[in-house]
């Protein structure tokens, strides 16, 4: 098996994991990913610098990890992260054109940081790595990579949504950048609606011949190859978290802060493709529908906050505040408070304990490429006694866990009619049906998880001819 380079933005360098805090689902999987088949994890520091020299920061994990960082320049910050990455493509690729904006000074940083990274990283691989390069910050990195002399098989994996070709096509220069992608050897998609969305792309827009079965993309006498890769959790090492005292406190402390109500929970970064409003629109719906049962429930959101500098999500932070506030300034009571509202991170045990404590889980995207929450929640649940989870159909989990109609309940997160129906029939679902459904997704959870995403895509890249 040969080494692995990973190359991602965000990079889980040892000292600050542990604490999930808002580090999303790509840190984790990439983690659990590196240890089982070593090699360097590339990105990032998070750091800024006032000068960017390349020099490289390495740490060595002690479960054999070695990440390799590099520092940004202010300027690079600002117009590569914050801008073209996460106010130009993020919106772009959640469907959401009225937030993402087009400003020449991002493109060009977003172009030099990619020069950067190909330039800084080039030196740690050796002619027989295998080059896997992570999320939408880097798209254009193998065409950089290409320019340099790189030779070793690329690949890449999405792990948002890509849009329909309609809203792609309002990023100005789409062309592009669609084109420096086809220098990877193969491209990866969370699931066949992105995959397709991509393929029609290049079949209608560059005139590239497509081969839907495939997924073969050949385009100026190159063959580039793009398949679905469904991202699981580490499923054993999840699990494992859950025999940790930490887990069991954090279950407890639930258990006694809510006494008899039942607990619902929501783990979110702070972000407006979670559909957190329209979430707690939701919640508010049912509360109208079913005043009685104000003393049955009581709702658990953690979202620690992220990409603060950017006005979008300033902005999120600023709507949720006031309508988690209104449901509770309508809806307490002095020994009661429905919504609590939490802008922290919690550790993976805690997490675990958190949900298991909880007998609904909600996760209800506007869009998501995945979301490992949602699995995470099924995972951590007693199986002779588990909890509902409650599930955006616009999610890409829902491909795997709506198990036929008998999986999680799936919902349309833009309708609270909808919701407040399926918090209902959640808290009245008898424990036999409970069960049937746990066991129909869990079996997907555990069957379709990290190592097996790993495996697939590893040896795809190292057999399609490129
Ligand atoms: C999503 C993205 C990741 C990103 C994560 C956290 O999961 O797909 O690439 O790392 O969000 O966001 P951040 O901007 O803090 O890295």
């Amino acid at each position: 098996m040969p080494r692995l380079v990973v190359i991602s933005n965000r990079v889980a360098v040892p000292k600050a994991r542990g604490v999930a805090g808002a580090q999303g689902g790509l840190a984790g999987a990439l983690n659990s990913a590196l240890k089982a088949n070593g090699g360097i994890w590339f990105g990032w520091s998070g750091q800024e610098t006032d000068k960017f020299t390349g020099s490289v920061n390495y740490v060595r994990s002690a479960e054999g990890v070695t990440t390799a960082t590099i520092d940004l320049e202010k300027q690079d910050i600002e117009e590569y992260y914050n801008g073209y990455a996460n106010s130009t493509l993020w919106p772009l690729f959640h469907y959401r054109i009225d937030l993402a904006r087009y400003e020449r000074e991002f493109a060009k940083g977003y172009e030099r940081v990619n020069e950067r990274i190909a330039e800084s990283v080039l030196p740690l691989i050796e002619p027989d790595d295998q080059v896997w390069v992570h999320d939408y910050h880097m798209l254009p990195l193998a065409e950089r990579l290409r320019s340099m002399g790189t030779e070793n098989r690329i690949g890449f994996f999405l792990h948002t949504p890509w849009p329909p070709t309609n809203l792609f096509v309002s990023l100005p220069y789409h062309e592009r950048l669609v084109r420096a992608m086809l220098h990877y050897d193969l491209l990866g998609f969370q699931n066949d609606t992105w995959l397709e969305s991509f393929l029609h792309y290049c079949g209608k827009e560059l005139g590239a011949e497509v081969h839907h079965e495939t997924g073969a993309i050949t385009f100026e006498g190159r063959t580039t190859y793009a398949r679905a890769y469904p991202i699981g959790i580490d499923f054993d090492f999840f699990a494992s978290k859950g025999e940790t005292e930490d887990a069991a406190k954090a279950e407890k402390r639930l258990i006694t802060s809510t006494r008899n109500r039942t607990a619902m929970i929501g783990v979110d970064r702070l972000d407006y493709s979670k559909g957190l409003p329209e979430r707690l629109d939701g919640i508010s719906r049912f509360f109208d529908r079913y005043p009685e049962r104000v003393r049955d429930l009581v709702f658990i959101q953690i979202a620690p906050p992220s990409r603060e500098d950017i006005g979008s999500y300033q902005d999120i932070r600023a709507t949720l505040e006031q309508k988690a506030g209104q449901i509770n300034g309508a809806r307490s009571e002095v020994d009661l408070v429905p919504v609590r509202y939490v802008n922290r991170g919690y550790s993976q045990e805690e997490l675990f304990g958190f949900y298991r404590a909880s007998k609904i889980g909600l996760v209800t995207p506007l869009r998501d490429g995945m979301n490992l929450v949602a699995k995470e929640y099924i995972a951590a649940q007693d199986p002779a006694d588990p909890g509902v989870l409650i599930l955006s159909r616009f999610a890409g989990a829902a491909q795997q866990l709506d198990c036929d109609g008998e999986g999680a309940l799936l919902i349309n997160p833009h309708s609270s009619d909808d919701l407040a129906h399926n918090i209902a029939k959640a808290l009245d679902m008898p424990l036999e049906e409970r069960r049937m459904r746990h066991q129909n997704q869990l079996k997907s959870v555990r069957e379709e998880n990290i190592q097996r995403w790993t495996d697939n895509f590893v040896s795809d890249l190292a057999s399609l001819a490129s």
